[in-house]
């Protein structure tokens, strides 16, 4: 029984107050058998370190700047976020590829930032629902993955996590079947063991749609070593309950 990574993406979510009762249930979870992680948006990071310091969960954000600092206005440096603690990034949300034409190379940008800070990228790689129309799932993922894989030299596997989240999936109530998450994280697996001969060591995540209801049976699959929730986490009581899980 592994211990499995469990991050909550808050995504533009959440006030002082509602974050205080958040922080509260979580910080009161003790003995969980994973590791927990919150990602709360730039502004709540303060508050984040100050109510979850001495508990077991972890927080992070949900972007980082591919600049190390400067005249980027509205930006956050990864030595900002690593000011605040912050253990964990996410990095090529697709969410952000989308709505802010985020390209590869800002992608690896961010991704070589937050290493630089030791803060670990939690890299996002999906297909959309065209892509797997066109029956390009496998491929795109690949491709996403690759950006880091071919650009990062000396990248350490064990240094960053990978992120399953198929785009057609987030947000929609419609989380993929487990017979796809299995077939996508064994080939994401299949591939890093390629990359690298400690590939097993990369934690490769599921995210869409992940709840209550399906995460104990995404869980068990192989080759899945934690979920990224999104909806699902803004309900303290559900996230806890989801940390609670033993797979
Ligand atoms: P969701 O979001 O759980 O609401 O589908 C997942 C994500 O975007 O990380």
């Amino acid at each position: 029984m592994a211990q499995k990574l469990i991050v909550g993406n808050w995504k533009m979510n959440g006030s002082l107050r509602s974050n205080a009762l958040r922080f509260q249930v979580l910080a009161g979870e003790v003995q969980l058998p994973n590791q927990v992680v919150v990602l709360v948006p730039f502004v709540y990071l303060a508050q984040a370190k100050a109510s979850l310091t001495g508990s077991d969960i972890l927080w992070g954000a949900q972007d980082v700047s591919d600049q190390a600092g400067g005249a980027f206005t509205g930006d956050v440096s990864a030595e900002m976020l690593a000011d605040f603690a912050c253990h964990y990034v996410l990095v090529g949300h697709s969410e952000r590829r989308k709505t802010h034409n985020e390209s590869d190379i800002v992608i690896v940008d961010k991704f070589q930032h937050a290493l630089n800070r030791s803060i670990t990228p939690i890299l996002c790689i999906g297909e959309t629902a065209q892509d797997r129309q066109e029956g390009k799932s496998e491929s795109v993922v690949l491709e996403q993955l690759d950006v880091v894989l071919k650009r990062l030299e000396c990248l350490d596997p064990a240094s960053f996590v990978v992120a399953y989240e198929p785009v057609w999936a987030i947000g929609t109530g419609k989380s993929a079947s487990v017979e796809s998450i299995s077939a996508m994280h064994s080939l994401i697996r299949a591939h890093l063991k390629k990359w690298n001969a400690r590939g097993e060591e990369t934690r490769i995540l599921y995210g869409g749609s992940v709840t209550t209801e399906n995460a104990e049976r995404i869980l068990k699959l192989e080759n899945v070593e934690g979920v990224l929730v999104g909806n699902a986490s803004l309900e303290a009581h559900d996230f806890a309950a989801i940390a609670r899980i033993t797979a």
